[in-house]
């Protein structure tokens, strides 16, 4: 019986640890700033170092003018987390922290542009029942517009905007803008903070949006912090695991039960067999 307990104890043990291990994953403490003097950890191009190639001394001294290309903006070569956060008379109202990528896919030019943190700034306001983020570098903006809705205890993003001047392709336009405000993103109880590891938003002409590692919350937001996450459905956590180590556990129990019963049942027939 010892043995019973001891493996339906291990068991709650176990699913008790997964589930927190599920929880725990995106509790990263984000870093609170306000918009203007908000510094990015994870960035690890320096706004400093110019990505243009350095140039070397040549031997050659005849230098026919070349035909330079138009000069390009350099896109950035690594996703990285960016931390946008609204303040509102000294107190944090909106807190997103995501990383952000543009993406044109259209059947004339495909490419991708990403969102330097160091190179952006969040603007924006907190209404009662609607805020607006706006993510501005030197190539455009990218806006979210959050309202909350309190009889549906939600709070979601319905609208983004992009607008981008950037050449995807040598021959295809430099502008490209956006909007989609039927959407019906970032969902999450008010207070809760909304959190998924990876998703993409299309926004209209061809235009992408690729959103990683994001938490948001726009609204009711404590002491500076993201509420509890809520996760988006993809990384929800999934319980027909634990659920069926529970019962194949349950199950080994109850075969162990019935042997130890019949062996008991056995040993004292045979003692009163003497
Ligand atoms: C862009 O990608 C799409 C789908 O991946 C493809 O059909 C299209 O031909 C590509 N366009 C260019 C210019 O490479
Ligand atoms: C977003 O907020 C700004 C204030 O920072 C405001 O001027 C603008 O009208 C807002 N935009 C929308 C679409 O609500
Ligand atoms: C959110 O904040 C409002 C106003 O500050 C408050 O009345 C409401 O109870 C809060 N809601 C939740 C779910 O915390």
């Amino acid at each position: 019986m010892r043995f019973a307990v001891l493996i339906l104890f291990a068991c709650c043990a176990l699913t008790a640890r997964t589930l927190a291990d599920d929880t725990k994953q995106y509790k990263t403490p984000a870093p609170m700033g306000t918009a203007e003097a908000f510094v990015d950890p994870g960035n690890k191009t320096s706004p400093a170092t110019p990505t243009t190639p350095t140039a070397k001394p040549t031997t050659k001294p005849t230098t026919k003018p070349t035909t330079t290309p138009a000069p390009q903006p350099t896109p950035a070569a690594n996703l990285t987390i960016g931390n946008y956060n609204l303040t509102v008379n000294k107190k944090v109202c909106l807190m997103a922290q995501m990383e952000l990528q543009i993406r044109l896919e259209t059947p004339k030019a495909n490419g991708t542009f990403i969102v330097q943190p160091s190179q952006t700034k969040p603007s924006g306001e907190c209404l009662e029942t609607k805020a607006n983020l706006t993510l501005s570098f030197s190539q455009g903006f990218i806006t979210f517009i959050f309202h909350k809705k309190v009889p549906n205890n939600t709070a979601y993003a319905d609208t983004v905007t992009v607008k981008l001047d950037y050449p995807f392709s040598k021959t295809g336009p430099n502008n490209y803008f956006a909007t989609n405000n039927s959407l019906n993103l970032f969902a999450a109880r008010i207070g809760y903070c909304y959190s998924c590891k990876k998703e993409t938003v299309y926004i209209g002409n061809g235009l992408y949006l690729d959103i990683t590692k994001d938490q948001m919350q726009a609204f009711n937001i404590s002491n500076g912090e993201f509420g509890k996450p809520d996760f988006c459905p993809a990384d929800q956590p999934d319980y027909r695991v634990a659920i069926a180590v529970g019962i194949t556990l349950l199950v080994l129990i109850v075969i162990v039960l019935i042997v130890y019963l019949l062996g008991r049942r056995r040993r004292t027939a045979g003692y009163q067999s003497l």
